[in-house]
């Protein structure tokens, strides 16, 4: 089974999402659902891809999966995963700035989120991802985007103490 996803790179909308297998009829049924769910949406708006999110949206539509079907449900959520893995990997890739790139849902650099926290004096990652989106796509460098904020808010501390 293969997802495919033609993402646009500056506002991360899934603009086409199609799907190919030839799996069974549960497998293409569920593949269905989920590429209707996520076209036309930014990726932000998945919420991380949230695997139980997902197979209630596909078994809400369908019926519950039995036992001796679940694995074509997995097997469809773990492929569309991986495509979004292989999107994250291809920002990676394209990367070319001086510092780390964090959020490679976004795009979003270390340099920009440091900027944004010390500009707007942003205390969350919640606040960080309002910003800039990072950390609103599957959401694995949330741990990251806190430890820079982290780091600058102990600076802050600093400066206050030594003022
Ligand atoms: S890397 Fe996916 S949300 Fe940041």
């Amino acid at each position: 089974m293969r997802f495919t996803l033609q993402i646009e790179i500056e506002t991360k909308e899934i603009i086409e999402a199609k799907y190919q297998t030839n799996g069974c009829g549960y497998l293409i049924a569920s593949a269905d659902v989920l590429a209707e769910e996520i076209a036309g949406k930014k990726l932000f708006e998945l919420h991380g891809l949230d695997k139980n999110v997902l197979q209630t949206k596909i078994e809400t539509e369908l019926g519950e999966f039995s036992e001796h079907r679940k694995h074509c449900l997995q097997l469809c959520l773990e492929t569309l995963q991986n495509a979004f893995a292989d999107f994250r990997a291809f920002q990676i890739e394209e990367f070319s700035g001086e510092k780390a790139l964090i959020c490679t849902c976004f795009g979003v650099s270390e340099e920009t989120i440091e900027k944004l926290v010390k500009t707007n004096l942003l205390e969350t990652v919640e606040e960080v991802t309002d910003a800039c989106n990072a950390g609103g796509g599957c959401g694995s460098c949330q741990p990251l985007i806190q430890e820079i904020l982290d780091v600058l808010n102990e600076k802050n501390y600093d400066i206050i103490e030594n003022s």
